[in-house]
């Protein structure tokens, strides 16, 4: 598992902002202070062209020679993030909450340019960057900054922005010796914000080494992941991606280019790291130590539970199994789906496990005490169970992911326990409770603004009953809407990144949905409230 332009006169009014001339809002189309053409012609050659104008993806399917996108496109993470418009999941490119609403739907008839920016800089050099953020400050402008799109709570895009697009940044290098200061730091790769997961998987597997990132072909280890904390597969074995994270390169809120290590900026480092994806900068490039690569096992058992009633004993079964795999440092990602809505239906549950260094054999027989105890209980059944054995590089690679649907998440941590400011509840956590609340086109906007809402409402009641009062959120994985968003995602160290924020960004100009200081900003970050 797991983004022929109209008139632009057309698109401002279909925008639910009201144009203002105020300092406590940011200028867009219609404020007497948004760039004029002639402006944003010269600004345009002061990044060599690189300015384009800025699409939904179903428009720019349209706009192809064929006139759609075929439906092999149109799921493909890999093909949408070349999109500079798109997002993996659509239901982020929607204005639902922009009055009148305005939508671009992939069998539509209608498009509304909704949550998606007018312009994107496609970014080669640090020095677009640096014109970019400059022309946005001297403008006061709405920025959005994005790599490749995988994105779950829709905050690399934002309606009459400007959009910073990293995903040329493809840098890539290897070293045995990485110099924080005077202290070699051992070996590590240095990555562009440009550079997919399934890209540094293969290289590391080149070089003989592994790194800690994520298992998606299309998330991009320099941006948000990095800056939500990243959780691996390989945590378990050696912490988070944020707590093997070196080094930064950003390009902060003045345009000034920084080097962010413990000792060059030690607090801006901290913030790097887990402080929340978009508030701090646009990254350029993070530097991660990398390991030497062994061979691994993926297990992944398929069961099904023959109603919800067996399904909740099950996870109950699951639970006291959980630290059954600590000992050899698997990490192990469950999932339970519903046959279909229908009461009384089974549900598939998967757990898939993955040991480092363990053959197939030893794998299935460390897996047995927990798949006897759940065959044992009535109503629990084996569809399968499947082991893999190979460099932990192959296992953790994947080509594409799936994506181009409406998908919200929620998530939160199943039983717990840094000085970065990774989010203390979550970094000891044993399992992680996906939540999907998703919905096809054709749901009327009252439906939609239901699922959006579900999981505040209706899910994460029960999920606290699970995980506990004090659990906490990933802040990649969770629910845009999040109430107490400083508290789920930041828990104590919230102040502190405000504090952080303060420093290093005063305008605010770095704000994204449920990220620091966005409790200053309306839902777009268009107004101060
Ligand atoms: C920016 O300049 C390039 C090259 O001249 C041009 O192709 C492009 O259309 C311009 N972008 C915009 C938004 O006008
Ligand atoms: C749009 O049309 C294509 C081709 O008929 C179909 O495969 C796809 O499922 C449709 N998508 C939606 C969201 O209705
Ligand atoms: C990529 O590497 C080249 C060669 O080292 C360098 O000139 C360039 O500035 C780098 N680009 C970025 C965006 O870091
Ligand atoms: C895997 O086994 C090798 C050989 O015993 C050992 O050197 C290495 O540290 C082990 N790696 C992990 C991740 O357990
Ligand atoms: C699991 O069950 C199988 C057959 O029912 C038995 O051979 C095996 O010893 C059991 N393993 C454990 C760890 O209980
Ligand atoms: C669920 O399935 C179990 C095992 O087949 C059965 O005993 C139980 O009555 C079922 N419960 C419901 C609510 O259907
Ligand atoms: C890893 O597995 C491959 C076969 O899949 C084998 O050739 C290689 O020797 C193994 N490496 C280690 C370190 O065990
Ligand atoms: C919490 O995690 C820290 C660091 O990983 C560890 O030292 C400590 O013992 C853990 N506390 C509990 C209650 O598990």
């Amino acid at each position: 598992m797991w983004p022929c332009a109209i008139s632009l006169v057309l698109l401002f009014a279909q925008l639910g902002h009201t144009a203002s001339t105020s300092s406590t809002c940011r200028n867009i189309p219609g404020s007497s202070g948004y760039p004029s053409p002639a402006q944003w012609n010269a600004f345009n050659s002061t990044i060599s062209g690189r300015l384009v104008t800025v699409v939904p993806s179903a428009k720019y399917c349209r706009s192809l020679p064929v006139g759609a996108c075929t439906e092999e496109q149109w799921t493909s993470a890999l093909f949408r993030s070349m999109i500079p418009g798109a997002m993996d999941q659509v239901n982020w490119e929607q204005g639902y909450d922009l009055e009148p609403p305005s939508l671009c739907l992939q069998n539509g008839t209608t498009c509304g340019q909704g949550d998606v920016p007018f312009y994107s800089v496609e970014a080669e050099t640090i020095e677009d960057i640096q014109s970019a953020v400059k022309f946005a400050r001297a403008y006061n402008l709405r920025l959005a900054i994005k790599a490749s799109g995988h994105d779950f709570l829709g905050r690399s895009t934002a309606p009459s922005s400007l959009l910073i697009r990293t995903s040329k940044f493809r840098n890539l290098s290897f070293t045995d010796a990485f110099f924080v200061g005077n202290n070699n730091m051992g070996s590590a790769v240095t990555i562009g914000s440009g550079v997919y997961t399934n890209t540094l998987y293969e290289h590391a597997r080149a070089n003989g080494k592994t790194v800690v990132v994520g298992a998606a072909a299309t998330i991009v280890p320099a941006g948000g992941y990095i800056q939500g904390g990243g959780h691996s597969a390989l945590s378990p074995l050696y912490g988070l991606a944020a707590d093997n994270a070196l080094e930064f390169q950003i390009v902060d809120a003045n345009g000034g280019l920084l080097q962010v290590n413990s000792i060059s900026h030690p607090e801006l480092f901290y913030a790097l790291r887990g402080g929340g994806a978009g508030s701090w900068g646009v990254i350029i490039s993070v530097t991660i130590k990398s390991f030497p690569t062994f061979n691994a096992t993926q297990t992944t058992t398929s069961l099904l539970a023959a109603n919800e009633s067996v399904a909740s004993e099950l996870s109950i079964v699951h639970a006291k199994h959980i630290f059954d795999w600590d000992s050899v440092h698997a990490s192990q990602y469950v999932s339970l789906v519903r046959t279909s809505t229908a009461a009384g239906s089974p549900v598939f549950f998967e757990i898939t496990i993955y040991m480092p260094n363990r053959t197939t054999s030893q794998s299935e027989a460390l897996t047995a005490p927990f798949l006897n105890a759940s065959l044992m209980l009535p109503g629990v059944s084996l569809i399968d169970q499947q082991s893999q054995y190979a460099d932990i590089n192959s296992i953790l690679f994947q080509t594409d992911d799936n994506v181009g649907s409406n998908a919200v998440l929620g998530k939160v941590a199943e039983n717990f326990n840094i000085s970065s400011a990774v989010h203390p509840a979550w970094r000891t956590a044993k399992s992680h409770i996906f939540v999907i609340n998703a919905w096809e086109d054709s749901a009327s906007l009252e439906e939609i603004r239901a699922f959006r809402n579900e999981f505040q409402i209706t899910q994460l009641p029960i999920l606290k009953t699970i995980a506990g009062p004090n659990s906490g959120a990933y802040s990649n994985e969770a629910d845009v809407l999040e109430p107490d968003f400083q508290h789920t995602f930041f828990g104590p160290n919230y102040a502190k990144l405000n504090t952080i924020k303060r420093t290093y960004d005063p305008h605010d100009l770095f704000i994204v949905g449920a990220g620091i200081g966005s409790e200053r900003w309306d839902e777009w970050g268009i107004c101060k409230v």
